[in-house]
């Protein structure tokens, strides 16, 4: 019986993927240091097939580099034996919703989420640190223990967190930042749909930098266009030089093809329309008849109705031809002026006018500000001062707006989530449209310092900030909605990172001493439950963390059956062939036992037998 795999997926391996699928004859085999065959790439060949446009050594060429970008490759490849463990009691509507939280580093979760989430996200936002010397950067590292790692590097805060402030002075200020964002950004590309886009918040420091690194990530050719959003009510009369007014948003699109929606009309928009002739078609504005380009029977003179003679200025030409505006002003959509005497105008009427094309200002009376948003925080958390750096719900809700679709189950992700006002926003647009978007919010467990205010009010980390927004503005969207909010999703299902739920000892099995056996022979760690196990199960095997789970008792077992047939997992030990009998009779498409769950050896060698003949399309692994 095949075994799950139980971590994240090594990128290197998708990576050879992706060149065989190109060039096939550049994979060969070799033995690695332990005399294992394995899959290789023949370099020598591959540069062959790519002579003629080869860069090698120390020759010049136009890149972004930064000392620390190959530790931030690698940091992006390397697989992970961690899980994510459900925890029912801080969700909210765990057993229907389609939202996650996510708590833990945002690597390693996107790191988890590869299999699962791969090129199904429709919309990327983040807002990670910017920089500005006192926000914070977890330092990754995965090759050494915590306690080794924190003694080499001497960075450890009073609650025993990783975490270090980028200072100046640390003499490597960007390159720390661009080593913290670069495998982050190079594994949620994976994520995104092939119409799918990502939307990223930055200020002045490394708008510059993300600019090349995003240019290198998702290709030059998909970047779209920089926002520029005003978030500043009133200047900051203590800058030494300029007031910074504004914020960036960086967008890509995953293709070149990616094209925002259109916005709703607003009013400002629609107020400067005017209907001065009384048209019975409503309100219009008077458009150029005349164009830039030559048009085939662009020259012709025209007879107003005063018996004034039009002809367009020197270079320019009519826009439409003569027989063309001649009906136009028998069906009286061509404007003469107050008197007749003007040249003539095409009316556009904005009942035929369509959605407004997105602008790149963003002005803070139409998406907010930060006063904005720091209200909107105040006002779900009264009597606490909670977060420093939202972004107003408005913000993102304009993003969604252009990104996803009110029909359809688009998917968002944000993975510096903050106080979660991306959650937030999800659920109010949805209010809105009736769509039925989803979000997926990782956010770190950064601890509040005690003597913050959010600390006192009860709250230890910024995700526990986060969780409680959504449940408080989930509630008060549904209060203000009424009758029609009992299809809103309010809900999310949290999980938190954690070391995986089987004993390290059983990844590295050759180095297995003798003593140490009995600890194999059961292989999951003692606290962990049968949802832990279950988790780490969709998560192998690639199922969307929100399909529903209904359990039963058979046989005095425990059976998890998930999305009706999509699993089927045991995870009690003493299984016997009459229960898998039952079982496969279920016909699942996938089916989960422990390794150590059969009475004897031989019902786990009768076991796959029993489903080839009872449910032959069942896939049946075991942890
Ligand atoms: C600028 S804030 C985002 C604010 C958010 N847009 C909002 O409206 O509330 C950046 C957040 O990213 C979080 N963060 C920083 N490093 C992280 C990491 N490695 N994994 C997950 N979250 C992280 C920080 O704790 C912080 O809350």
């Amino acid at each position: 019986m095949d075994k799950l795999k139980m971590q994240s997926p090594n990128l290197v391996d998708a990576n050879i993927d992706k060149i065989a699928e190109l060039f096939p004859n550049c994979i060969t085999e070799d033995r690695d240091d332990n005399g294992v065959l394995r899959r290789v790439v023949d370099f020598d060949l591959l540069r062959q097939e790519l002579s003629a446009s080869l860069v090698e050594g120390p020759r010049e060429r136009y890149t972004l580099t930064w000392p620390g970008k190959n530790e931030a490759i690698l940091t992006a490849n390397a697989p992970i034996a961690k899980t994510l463990r459900p925890c029912e009691e801080e969700s909210v509507d765990f057993a229907t919703t389609r939202n996650l939280f996510i708590e833990g580093d945002n690597l390693e979760v996107l790191k988890l989420l590869q299999e699962t989430y791969l090129g199904k996200v429709k919309l990327i936002y983040i807002d990670p640190p910017y920089n500005t010397g006192n926000d914070f950067i977890y330092e990754d590292d995965f090759s050494e223990d915590t306690e080794t790692f924190l003694r080499r590097s001497n960075q450890k805060d009073e609650t025993g967190n990783r975490l270090v402030a980028n200072t100046e002075a640390n003499g490597r200020f960007h390159s720390d930042w661009l080593t913290m964002i670069y495998p982050r950004l190079k594994l949620a590309r994976n994520l995104l749909r092939e119409d799918g886009a990502i939307f990223v918040s930055i200020g002045e420091v490394e708008v510059a930098n993300l600019r090349k690194l995003c240019d290198q990530i998702f290709g030059e050719q998909n970047y779209v266009s920089t926002m520029i959003w005003e978030k500043a009510d009133s200047p900051r009369n203590s800058a030494k030089q300029f007031s910074e007014d504004h914020d960036f948003i960086l967008v890509y699109g995953k293709n070149a093809e990616w094209i925002p929606n259109r916005l709703p009309r607003t009013e400002e928009a629609n107020s400067i329309y005017s209907n001065p002739d009384k048209d019975p078609m409503g309100e219009w504005l008077p458009g150029d008849p005349y164009a830039n380009k030559p048009y085939t029977k662009g020259l012709y003179s025209i007879t107003g109705p005063t018996g004034r003679t039009f002809s367009p200025p020197p270079g320019r030409f009519w826009r439409i031809s003569e027989e063309k505006l001649r009906e136009l002003d028998s069906q009286n959509r061509i404007w003469w002026g107050p008197t007749g005497n003007a040249r003539p105008s095409i009316k556009r009427y904005l009942s035929e006018v369509g959605n407004l094309v997105p602008r790149t200002l963003w002005k803070k009376e139409e998406v907010g500000s930060n006063r904005t948003s720091k209200n909107e925080i105040r006002s779900l958390f009264p009597n606490e001062e909670s977060f420093d750096t939202p972004k107003p719900t408005k913000l993102i809700e304009r993003m969604l707006r252009l990104a996803t679709d009110s029909k359809g189950d688009d998917i968002v992700l944000d993975f510096f989530s903050g106080s979660a006002t991306t959650g937030h926003a999800v659920m109010q647009i949805n209010a809105e449209d009736g769509g039925n978007r989803q979000f997926i919010m990782v956010q770190l467990p950064e601890a509040y310092e005690e003597k913050s205010e959010a600390y006192k009010a009860g709250y230890k980390t910024i995700a526990e900030i986060g969780k409680e927004r959504i449940r408080r503005a989930g509630k008060k969207i549904k209060e203000e909605l009424g009758e029609k909010a009992n299809s809103l999703d309010t809900g999310f299902r949290v999980f938190k990172v954690d070391t995986s739920n089987l004993k390290d000892v059983y990844y590295a099995p050759d180095e297995l001493k003798q003593g140490q056996l009995d600890m194999f022979a059961d292989h999951i760690k003692p606290d962990r439950r049968p949802e832990d196990l279950l988790f780490q199960v969709f998560l192998d095997w690639g199922l969307d963390l929100t399909l529903p789970i209904a359990k039963e008792t058979i046989d005095g077992k425990t059976v998890f059956f998930v999305d009706s047939n999509a699993l089927l997992a045991c995870f009690d030990k003493g299984i016997n062939e009459e229960l898998v009998k039952k079982l496969a009779k279920r016909q699942p498409l996938r089916a989960v036992f422990r390794d150590d769950a059969f009475g004897n050896d031989s019902v786990k060698i009768n076991i796959e037998q029993i489903f080839k003949l009872l449910s032959p399309h069942t896939e049946v692994k075991a942890i």
